[in-house]
């Protein structure tokens, strides 16, 4: 129970098929709604935050903080720092106890990629803690700032990436983007189910906000284990708040962004398949 390394919440996910949530929070509040909805659906649950909104959610602040609620949770809760860009934040939220980092190289070449991977791999494993990698590139980006363009993972590139780096996780370019779909995800399955047979590892499905049910089974059957989360938790706080205003008391407000968060994380944990698991 409590804090542990996402490898063995992705290692369980593996065993018995089932997808695991990984939801961007931005403050105390969502992690509250986050792990409220966890600990009722009897699921275990990823907390996370990238680096860049960091500008937002400083992470000395909001780090500590991930990791208590992890610690006091009475489900398996794995903190990851997603989207790591620089060794500077990444060691410093290992230091702080996050169980898990992503290095995102994905815009870098294949090689120098690789190697900064690597290098990612042995400062973690000093910590105990799981590594995400990400070859291919997924669409959009993480904070909105920049519209990356799509190129799909190979499946060369992914078995050499996932063989050298060593990495325990791999995030997979299938179709998927961050932030809000132009029209209806055009996700690649059969790319997916090559890839997860050529690999072997668990595979991380970025830009969750706007899939369905049943495009995320499929992506489920065919490898599929850590599923990101954020855009629409970030958009269900928002149309709850515009839709109560004004408020007259400052903490009908604060439960109400706990509520949201909580509706949102509940169900994509359904979603998922991950509930009833503990
Ligand atoms: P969305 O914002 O599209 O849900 O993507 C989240 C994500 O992939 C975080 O890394």
């Amino acid at each position: 129970m409590s804090l542990v390394k996402m490898k063995e919440i992705l290692i369980k996910a593996e065993e018995e098929n089932y997808g695991v949530g990984a939801f961007s929070v931005a403050n105390m509040e969502m992690v509250m709604g986050a792990i409220r909805a966890a600990e009722e659906l009897r699921s275990p649950i990823i907390l996370q935050i990238a680096e860049v909104r960091l500008s937002h959610s400083p992470l000395h602040l909001i780090g500590p903080m991930m990791i208590a609620a992890a610690k006091e949770a009475n489900v398996p809760v794995a903190v990851h720092f997603d989207h790591g860009e620089t060794v500077g934040k990444i060691r410093e939220a290992l230091k702080l106890g996050f169980t898990s980092v992503m290095f995102d190289g994905s815009s870098l070449p294949i090689e120098q990629n690789i190697q900064e991977t690597k290098r990612i791999v042995s400062l973690a494993s000093t910590y105990g803690a799981t590594v995400e990698g990400e070859i291919g590139r997924v669409g959009g980006s993480e904070d909105g700032s920049v519209d990356i363009e799509i190129a799909i993972t190979s499946v060369k590139d992914a078995k050499r990436f996932a063989e050298e780096t060593e990495i325990d996780a791999l995030a997979v370019a299938i179709g998927n983007a961050h932030g809000e779909y132009k029209g209806k995800p055009n996700l690649r399955f059969a790319r997916l189910k090559e890839i997860y047979e050529t690999t072997n590892i668990p595979l991380v499905l970025h830009g969750g906000s706007g899939i369905e049910e049943a495009e995320f089974r499929e992506a489920i059957q065919k490898g599929i284990r850590k599923i990101n989360v954020a855009t629409s938790t970030f958009n269900r706080v928002l149309k709850t708040i515009n839709e109560q205003v004004p408020f007259n008391y400052y903490f009908s407000y604060h439960e109400r962004v706990v509520q949201a968060s909580h509706e949102n994380v509940s169900k994509h944990i359904k979603m998922f398949q991950s509930e009833g698991r503990i």
